[in-house]
């Protein structure tokens, strides 16, 4: 049988038409986009393409949109960025968030530039909006919202529009790490105020080490990289021009099949949620699972002995999920959101994260061989 891959929250398989996209350029396209030959000319236009498919998709202009490796980068860019140029001197955010935004937020703090706040989450990992309200009123100093659109361990949704609102109503900058969303959720940044997100190609079917951030045109920021003129100055270095193009194109390929592909996810992840609630009676759901994100469920089971080795059991029986966020240099620490909301909990979590080539066998699968982990 073959494995049932059921982590596309920690990444998702390349598309075929993706991969096909890349090699012809990889094959063909050698040129530096920086120089104004005819080779360096064509690659210059297929970033510009990409850039270009990358606005449309957000209704945002193609200046906005900066290349980056990654997430990753995309987020620490916003936050180091905000505060070294943009006079930020408090950051609201959350427990809840992808480490790259906690770390970040650790690093300058230990710098002294700005003070860090935490908003109030409630019991299933909300976001406070009354205490966000009331932080934000709360002072006159330059702010910065750091707070994700969806959580990629527990799944729950923030309310994009309200915060981008509210950030909006209180002069606060806003910047949301939607690396779990982009191509998932439709995102229109002509009705949405947010002055940076953040977007990761392999979290939509793209290649790994390439993504984006959006800075929008009223906050003037500095280079985050020096070097060459790359990316209108603000990122030195040769461009990634075979991943550019793969983002783009998986970009594309995800928003025009986003009604079908999250028909079929929600499928699969119902479909779960039930025969888990039918088989084991002691299951739970983290978060809010009712309005979630559509690509993620984590379950958490009553302790057990056997519990601790549930992932490994699972891997050995062909199924790959987590236990978390798989961003901890391989090692299942456990999550940190999960660990937030259940401080006490001896609860065995695992993370089911889908795709649209996920089945309800495949789901059935799952559930029978559970049986004899638990
Ligand atoms: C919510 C969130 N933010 C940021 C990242 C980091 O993205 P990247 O892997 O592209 O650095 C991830 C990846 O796991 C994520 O889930």
């Amino acid at each position: 049988m073959e494995r049932i891959f059921l982590d596309n929250a920690a990444t998702t398989p390349l598309d075929p038409e993706v991969l096909e996209a890349m090699t012809q350029v990889m094959r063909n396209d050698f040129g530096n986009p920086s120089s104004i030959h005819a080779e360096g000319r064509k690659a210059r236009n297929l970033i510009e393409g990409a850039r270009k498919t990358v606005a449309n998709v957000l209704n945002c202009s193609i200046g906005e949109i900066f290349f980056t490796s990654g997430g990753t980068e995309a987020n620490n860019m916003a936050l180091k960025n905000a505060v070294r140029d943009l006079g930020v001197r408090r950051i609201i955010s959350s427990p809840l968030e992808h480490h790259c935004v906690l770390h970040s937020l650790d690093a300058i703090r230990a710098t002294g530039a700005a003070r860090v706040e935490m908003v109030r989450i409630d019991e299933v990992g909300h976001v406070d909006l009354a205490d966000l309200r009331r932080l934000l009123e709360q002072s006159d100093e330059k702010t910065l919202v750091s707070l994700m659109h969806a959580n990629n361990e527990i799944g729950n949704l923030l309310p994009l529009q309200e915060v981008a609102d509210l950030c909006t109503e209180t002069g606060a900058y806003f910047h949301c790490d939607t690396v779990q969303t982009m191509g998932y959720y439709p995102i229109d940044l002509e009705r949405t105020r947010v002055s940076f997100l953040s977007g990761s190609a392999h979290k939509f079917y793209g290649p790994k080490g390439i993504g984006f951030i959006y800075i929008n045109n009223d906050n003037h920021i500095k280079p985050y990289l020096d070097g060459g003129a790359q990316e209108r100055n603000m990122r030195g270095g040769t461009e990634n021009l075979y991943g550019i193009v793969g983002l783009a194109r998986a970009l594309d390929k995800a928003v025009r099949e986003r009604e079908e592909r999250q028909r079929r996810m929600e499928d699969v992840r119902e479909y779960l949620i039930e025969r888990l609630r039918a088989t084991y009676p002691g299951v739970n759901f983290n978060g809010d699972p009712e309005h979630g994100h559509y690509k993620v469920l984590s379950v958490s089971f009553p302790e057990s002995p056997k519990g601790d080795l549930l992932l490994m059991n699972l891997d050995m029986a062909g199924i790959s999920a987590s236990g978390g966020s798989a961003c901890s240099s391989g090692i299942d620490v456990g999550s940190h959101v999960v660990g937030h909301l259940h401080p006490d909990s001896k609860r065995h979590t695992i993370r089911f994260s889908f795709s649209h080539h996920n089945t309800r066998e495949q789901v059935d699968y799952v559930v029978e061989r559970l049986g004899g982990m638990l």
